[in-house]
């Protein structure tokens, strides 16, 4: 290390004690091992922002080797947006300030964002003279990460008492007008414009209360969380959709290979399968067959449990199939809302898993593929 007093000016040694004795009493091998071994990426650099040291731990976070990044400009892992700190830094140093747990971004050689905690200290000669700056940078992309996810989570629930209220508030005089709206039509006779109205008004308040049931059932608490075979919720929907099937000419067939129990929200998995089997019976105008399998399988970091429904629908068209998830998209003007997709993916995501759809609509082998993959651990 060509910079020694460096690391004395980086944290790593308790304030009281005197950094001079240290390096005096510590042999020089045994601090370079200290700084090379440390956690955090420690680099030293001159007043002109050029690097003149990089330990292990800079390699792993940043991706350059020492050999790639000594006597080469620090700004390289600085993002362009943000270059202008680097002169600020310089500038503090040069003044003897020193930086501490400063936020921010840098850029590693795979061009992947990584935020950084930062200390930086001026590193001065025997004279007192600031002849360059020694930082440390921890990595915190993982806490960052975490603490967005935590504030999303609680945005999420904020959103879903909203939600859950309004839509309470709202169905009850909805089904009060539906009734009233029912009843008018049925006063008047058939094929006068009075009915032909009534029957209108009807459907579209039909439409907006199934969106005030689909996002009161998404946020609504089904009770508490039950340990029960994946398969058992798949049939719970088929027997929703029963006679829905049978009088379309749906045939089913059926294949539960599942044999653990999955600790989720009865309720919530059931509206996930009732919106794929939906989907399936208004793709099948003319009939068909449904395919059902769960399984055991292995995914990220452990045992996962697969159910995959399979069509022979219509189909989803190329540029229709990115946009099944985004909320209110639908192909059904008359009878769809566009949610239901939208709502069984954040079900599914929030238990941890995710769904993935395929679909073809080419003659002879139309049809769409859903797969839900659940980890067995909560
Ligand atoms: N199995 C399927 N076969 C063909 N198209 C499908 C299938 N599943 C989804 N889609 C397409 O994805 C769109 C979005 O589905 P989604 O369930 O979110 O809304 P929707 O069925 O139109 O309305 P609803 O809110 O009543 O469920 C559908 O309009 C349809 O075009
Ligand atoms: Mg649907």
């Amino acid at each position: 290390l060509s910079t020694a007093p460096n690391i004395v000016g980086t944290d790593m040694f308790p304030v009281a004690l005197d950094p001079a004795s240290l390096i005096a009493e510590y042999p020089w091998s045994l601090l370079s091992a200290i700084v090379e071994s440390s956690d955090d990426a420690i680099v030293s650099k001159n007043l002109d922002g050029i690097v003149t040291s990089w330990n292990e731990s800079a390699r792993r976070i940043f991706g350059y080797t020492p050999e790639e990044m000594i006597g080469q400009s620090i700004l390289r892992i600085i993002p362009r947006e943000l270059q202008w700190q680097e002169e600020e830094i310089l500038r503090k140093m040069r003044a003897g300030e020193r930086i501490e747990h400063f936020e921010t971004t840098r850029v590693a050689k795979d061009g992947s964002s990584v935020e950084v905690s930062l200390t930086i200290s001026p590193v001065k000669d025997s004279s007192g003279r600031v002849i360059g700056t020694s930082k440390t940078a921890r990595d915190i992309s993982t806490r960052k990460k975490m603490e967005r996810l935590l504030v999303q989570s609680e945005q999420m629930a904020a959103t879903g008492r909203v939600a859950a209220t309004m839509a309470h508030e709202i169905n009850n005089p909805l089904e009060a007008v539906m009734n009233l709206v029912f009843l008018a039509r049925h006063c008047c006779a058939e094929g006068t414009d009075m009915h032909r109205y009534l029957e209108r008004a009807e459907s579209e308040v039909e439409r907006v209360s199934h969106i005030a049931r689909t996002t009161l059932g998404y946020y609504r608490d089904h009770g508490a969380p039950t340990e029960v075979f994946l398969h058992e919720q798949v049939d719970a929907a088929l027997l929703i959709y029963e006679s829905k099937l049978s009088a379309r000419g749906i045939a089913i067939e059926r294949r539960f290979e599942d044999q653990r129990r999955i600790r989720l929200n009865k309720g919530e998995m059931t509206q996930v399968f009732a919106n794929i089997i939906s989907n399936s019976v208004d793709a099948m105008p003319q009939g068909g067959a449904i395919r059902v399998h769960v399984a055991e399988t292995n995914g990220p970091g452990g045992a996962w449990v697969r159910a995959v429904i399979e069509d022979d629908g219509t189909g989803i068209e190329e540029d229709h199939l990115s946009r099944i998830f985004e909320p209110f998209f639908t192909t059904k003007p008359d009878v769809g809302t566009g949610i239901g997709l939208w709502v069984t993916k954040q079900l599914i995501e929030n238990r941890g898993g995710r769904i993935m759809v395929g679909s073809d609509t080419s003659w002879g082998a139309h049809g769409t593929k859903v797969t839900i993959d659940l980890p067995y651990a909560a």
